[in-house]
């Protein structure tokens, strides 16, 4: 009865689905992500601009006229799954449309500029995360048979007016992006490489986005950005006021502003930096009852020593005592976070630091990775990946299985309790059941009472799973 729990992190495969614009050039659009859900939400921004320019995005690729995949790079085996995918495009071109046009965008496209269009003979197009606005220059640039490449990245680009055409979302919970880059370049992460500079996106075009979500039939926006603790209108990186006659927004007040859309809008936001996660942003989250009691905190590594090797600027002690913040400020909140093991190296010790750290905190949830070098990264020019992979393999099944020990353990906390549950539609399994989330974010499976996604139900938890929970409706 378990099913994944997915928070916005490390999403799979891929979106398409429906638009059909004014004026159609009879072209058509297949759009598929992987990766972050800054990726989905970047797709949604490509099909609202391809959709202005006639053409209509559909969910079939052997049917498409062009195709778009949306990359990522984050590990090597990422860009593994993409190159796979690439060869499985081949076969469906040769089969369906030998015209069919092929485009690379996102953070691959971003890393491998040109070299994509050695190595991959498929790919026409390669187009970085701030030269989507370009994309239907680069389609009619190709027109003769040649390729097109824009990887320039942007200081100042959020594509703030555009309005994204939804993809494949459940019409209840979707993404908001409110800032784009990453200046924080932790030595592991090829992010900063790939998405550029951090820059925030307009406030008012942020709540006007959530205003239409909601009006649209959305409860639910996930406020997305790379590093949302370091969203800022209007001041500088020293806190200097901009311009006088502007106000200024902070990330604590702008998820005040889309919490006041309306009380009946979830609201969630990802990721936050340890480093930088202040005691309002906590406030905020206790002050409205809207904004969801769930924080995504990834820590990385229990261990100091490896915490500073990572660059991530705050050690064991200060993340240890951002979570007792938590607890104080915002008591039943649930907590998530991202682990790595096998970083450059790392000891036994240090490993076990991070065991018992996770057994410290007792996090709701982790998404656990394995170190993967990425080339350029401060970690790949300064260290050696030494750790062996059977070690990084080992050391890792020690973290999954601990967490998942100690989530099961973790969820058991929710049983008898009566618990608000935003209805999300159909569980994947079994039609019969539905689905839906708590406020702390966890999933619950109940009997369809003829429930409308979107709506607001209580439910009795009966049963509690690793990653899911199971109710009765009381109301
Ligand atoms: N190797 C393994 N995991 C990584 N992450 C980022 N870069 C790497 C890498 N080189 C993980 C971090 C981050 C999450 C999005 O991906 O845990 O928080
Ligand atoms: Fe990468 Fe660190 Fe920026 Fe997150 S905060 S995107 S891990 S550099």
């Amino acid at each position: 009865m378990i099913e994944e729990k997915v928070i916005i992190e490390d999403l799979q495969g891929s979106v398409t689905i429906k638009s059909a614009p004014v004026n159609q050039n009879g072209k058509k659009v297949y759009l598929e992500s992987y990766g972050c859900a800054m990726n989905f939400s970047d797709s949604e921004i490509v099909a609202s601009i391809l959709t202005k320019e006639g053409y209509e995005t559909i969910n079939k690729p052997e049917k498409a006229d062009l195709v778009f995949i949306n990359t990522c790079s984050i590990r090597d085996k990422a860009e593994q799954t993409i190159r796979n995918r690439l060869k499985h495009y081949k076969g469906l071109k040769r089969q369906y449309n030998k015209n069919m046009v092929v485009g690379i965008l996102g953070c691959m496209a971003e890393r491998l500029k040109d070299q994509l269009l050695e190595e991959e003979k498929l790919v026409d197009i390669v187009a970085g995360p701030d030269s989507y606005r370009d994309l239907p220059n680069l389609i009619n640039s190709i027109e003769g048979g040649q390729k097109a490449v824009n990887v320039l990245l942007s200081r100042e680009e959020t594509y703030a007016d555009i309005s994204p055409v939804k993809l494949g979302e459940n019409g209840v919970s979707s993404f908001l992006s409110i800032m784009r880059g990453c200046d924080n370049m932790c030595s592991f992460c090829v992010v900063p490489f790939t998405r550029g500079r951090e820059r925030s996106r307009n406030p008012e075009t942020i709540v006007k986005e959530a205003q239409e979500l909601f009006d649209n039939g959305f409860r639910e926006v996930t406020l997305l950005g790379q590093n949302v603790d370091s969203y800022r209108w209007n001041i500088t990186k020293k806190g200097e006021i901009k311009d006088k006659d502007q106000e200024t927004v902070s990330f604590a007040q702008l998820m005040e502003k889309v919490a006041l859309v309306n009380p009946k809008l979830r609201v969630r936001f990802s990721t936050s930096h340890p480093k930088d996660m202040t005691d309002d942003v906590l406030h905020m989250i206790a002050k409205h009852k809207n904004i969801c009691d769930f924080i995504h905190l990834p820590v990385q590594s229990g261990s100091s020593n490896v915490l500073k090797k990572m660059n991530r600027g705050y050690t064991r002690e200060w993340y240890l005592q951002r979570i007792d913040a938590i607890r104080r400020i915002i008591p039943n909140s649930s907590i998530s976070t991202d682990i790595i093991s096998g970083f450059c190296g790392e000891t036994e010790e240090e490993h076990q630091e991070t065991l018992s750290l996770i057994k410290e905190v007792k996090f709701d949830f982790s998404f656990m990775y394995k170190y993967s070098e990425r080339p350029k990264t401060l970690a790949e020019r300064k260290y050696e990946d030494d750790v062996p992979e059977e070690l990084k393999s080992s050391r890792l099944s020690e973290i999954i299985t601990l967490q998942k020990e100690q989530e099961k353990e973790l969820n058991k906390r929710f049983s008898g309790q009566i618990k608000e549950v935003l209805v999300e539609g159909p569980s994947k399994k079994d039609p019969k059941e539905w689905r839906g989330r708590l406020s702390e974010n966890t999933v619950v499976i109940f009997k369809n009472n003829d429930f409308k996604p979107g709506q607001y139900i209580k439910v009795k938890i009966t049963e509690c799973g690793t990653a899911m929970l199971k109710g009765e409706v009381i109301s």
